[in-house]
């Protein structure tokens, strides 16, 4: 089976923590002559079919310091912009390159893509998850407060994409974690019960000052998603009670790390003094991305299907 990541329970038993630990040795390693170059003469394609800034960043620099050569493919740049079909793109990027990274809108067509690919599909954000970015604030998270156990994790805003693939890593790592949502932006129950199941405990609330009472992180997200655009009001006004504040981070525990993903809107899920202030680990949690990145891709390129295809005629 080739190494495909829809989300992170991909990574298998124990897949996060080898994840983080390799994302700390790449971090340690950046810049110095020792730097693995495991992706030396493979071609990965990045192919964005939504705005990134980050992910697109962060892989493409990830490809190049591990010795590959990274190629941005978008639908405008592509006969996709044209109707032909995911799935015979997928077959030519496989048939090209040695991995694939994937930002789209449904799990629907990232499972496309990844049926049809021979190549592994990496997952750079769906509708449904983002779980490069949870690895990224999960090793800056490790980084800052030494450890991941017996931290209080709190969510405030909308359950996005993010929520849920932290969600997810809170099941997968048994994490303590207290989302407060409005009710009709709270996360799916059967994904918070599969973290019940796993070992997480799992709080929904609508309490965002009680959510927020003693955590370790503080977490939020922007209120509108890319392909959310028409809800706008009715999301910022749902949302409005939702906001990190300082009176909100006062709450928290003094060591509080304070994380979004980004892009972020200055006075609507967070207000500029706690985005610029002292628990913010926001900046960090961008160059995580990097080392997080080339552990991603390091696993990819361990596995089956990656690398050249065998020769077809
Ligand atoms: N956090 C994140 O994924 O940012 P981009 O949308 O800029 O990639
Ligand atoms: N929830 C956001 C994350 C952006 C990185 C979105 O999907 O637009």
């Amino acid at each position: 089976m080739k190494r495909d990541l829809l989300r992170l329970a991909d990574l298998g038993d124990g897949g996060i923590v080898d994840i983080l630990d390799r994302s700390a040795f790449y971090a340690r390693v950046r810049g110095k002559a020792d730097h693995p170059r495991p992706l030396a003469g493979h071609a990965i394609a990045l192919l964005f079919d939504k705005p990134s800034t980050r992910t697109r960043l962060s892989l493409e620099v990830a490809t190049v310091e591990l010795g590959g050569h990274p190629i941005i493919v978008t639908p405008d740049s592509t006969q996709m912009s044209r109707g032909e079909p995911t799935e015979d793109t997928a077959r030519v990027l496989g048939r090209m390159v040695s991995a694939v990274t994937y930002r789209t809108n449904t799990t629907a067509r990232f499972e496309a893509m990844a049926r049809a690919c021979r190549a592994p599909v990496l997952n750079a954000l769906t509708d449904d998850a983002h779980p490069m970015q949870v690895l990224a604030d999960l090793h800056t998270t490790r980084e800052a407060r030494g450890r991941l156990d017996g931290l209080r994790i709190c969510w405030v805003g909308d359950a996005s994409n993010v929520a849920r693939s932290w969600i997810e890593a809170a099941g997968l790592l048994k994490l303590d974690m207290t989302l407060a949502t409005p009710p009709a932006f709270a996360p799916p129950l059967p994904e918070v019960d599969e973290a019940r199941a796993r070992g997480a405990r799992i709080t929904v609330t609508t309490d965002a000052r009680e959510a927020a009472k003693d955590a370790d992180v503080l977490l939020t997200d922007v209120w509108v998603s890319m392909g959310q655009e028409a809800e706008r009001d009715y999301r910022i006004s749902a949302l409005s009670p939702y906001r990190i504040t300082q009176e909100l981070v006062s709450l928290a525990s003094r060591e509080v790390v304070v994380l979004h993903c980004l892009p972020a809107h200055r006075g609507e899920e967070i207000d500029a003094d706690v985005l610029e202030g002292p628990r913010s680990f926001v900046w960090d949690a961008v160059e995580s991305r990097l080392h997080t990145s080339k552990a991603l891709l390091e696993w990819a390129a361990l596995g089956p299907g990656f690398g050249p295809p065998p020769f077809a005629v």
